[in-house]
């Protein structure tokens, strides 16, 4: 019963529905397993998301508030310098609080026009048309719904003004350092020179510092990552034993990658979508990488990707850094 009541309420479309057990069950067959962080995010691990956030480990989000909220001013001054009016695409826009006091200075000195959120979320994107412009009066906001890629081919095709794309909150994170070049790419294939791109880093520091934000002691974190075994089991019919997994982050501060695992703790078959996988004792099942970068590291993806690094914004403690590229 209560498996019947919690899929209806995912409400994904057949398509997605097919995608994900795709995408699940190829991951499976992987050398190492490996599952798509992408699938963190259904209503409960938005929720869980939203909790992670408030961790006193997870300091990546207060830094990066800092520097949005602390330097807002300084940040559209050097962006209208670029540009004196343009549209602003946020990738992942979430609920959109991170870019919150951005949009409301943007709006204070005219350097915006519309307001292009683009989340692969339909609700969310419904829920900040309708908020929105009551909390930011003479914001015109074009909510997006799908594909990073192809929702930004349909803003340009919407207005011809410049654009300021935006992809906060270490999203980059979640790509290994080469797939980020990939999609930096193919991301600049999609603007014209002139345009802008403002992404979020999370910096190298303390090693133990960043396992510990991947590790709350609440047990979020690992509820986050639990979940989506819990998502597989109910959307997927799969069978998943969550108590036969435990959660196991890490940090490498040769490479600056910190992934976290789900590791099998015995030998088991689990049945998923009428498919059986079978796990070793102490297998590893992949679920994340949370890239942390250097400021060489990202001056070197920028310009690799056919960017011309601009300006890097720092939170006081130089924790986490929201940079500003120009397209060349
Ligand atoms: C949303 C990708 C930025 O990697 O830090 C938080 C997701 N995973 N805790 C991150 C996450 C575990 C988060 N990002």
């Amino acid at each position: 019963m209560r498996t019947a009541l919690a899929y209806h309420s995912t409400g994904i479309s057949e398509k997605q529905r097919l995608a994900f057990e795709k995408d699940v069950l190829e991951g499976l067959q992987e050398v190492p397993r490996r599952l798509h962080s992408k699938y963190f995010y259904d209503a409960t691990g938005d929720a869980l998301f939203q909790q992670i956030m408030h961790c006193p480990e997870y300091y990546l989000t207060r830094c990066e508030m800092e520097i949005l909220r602390g330097q807002a001013g300084q940040i559209v001054q050097s962006l209208q310098q670029h540009a004196p009016v343009f549209d602003l695409v946020e990738l992942g826009a979430g609920d959109a609080s991170k870019s919150f006091y951005l949009l409301k200075e943007l709006l204070r000195v005219g350097a915006m026009d519309t307001y292009f959120p683009i989340d692969i979320s339909r609700n969310i994107i419904a829920q900040l048309q309708q908020s929105l412009p009551a909390k930011l009066p003479g914001l015109t906001v074009q909510g997006l719904n799908g594909e990073y890629m192809d929702m930004l081919q349909a803003a340009r095709q919407i207005t011809g003004r410049p654009k300021l794309v935006m992809f906060m909150g270490s999203s980059i994170g979640n790509f290994t350092p080469a797939e980020a070049l990939q999609f930096c790419t193919r991301l600049r294939q999609q603007l014209q020179p002139g345009d802008l791109l403002m992404i979020g880093f999370d910096l190298r520091k303390n090693p133990q510092t960043i396992l510990d934000a991947y590790n709350d002691k609440a047990g979020i974190t690992r509820a986050f990552n639990l979940n989506l075994l819990e998502r597989i089991n109910r959307e997927l019919d799969g069978d998943f034993d969550l108590s036969q997994f435990t959660h196991f982050p890490t940090y490498d501060p040769l490479t600056g990658a910190c992934r976290s695992f789900l590791v099998s703790l015995k030998e088991q078959a689990v049945h998923i979508a009428g498919k059986t996988v079978r796990f070793a004792a102490n297998e590893p099942l992949f679920m994340e990488i949370s890239q942390k970068y250097t400021v060489e590291e990202i001056n070197e993806l920028g310009s690799r990707s056919g960017f011309k690094p601009a300006e890097m914004f720092y939170d006081s403690k130089r924790w986490f850094t929201d940079v500003l590229w120009q397209c060349r």
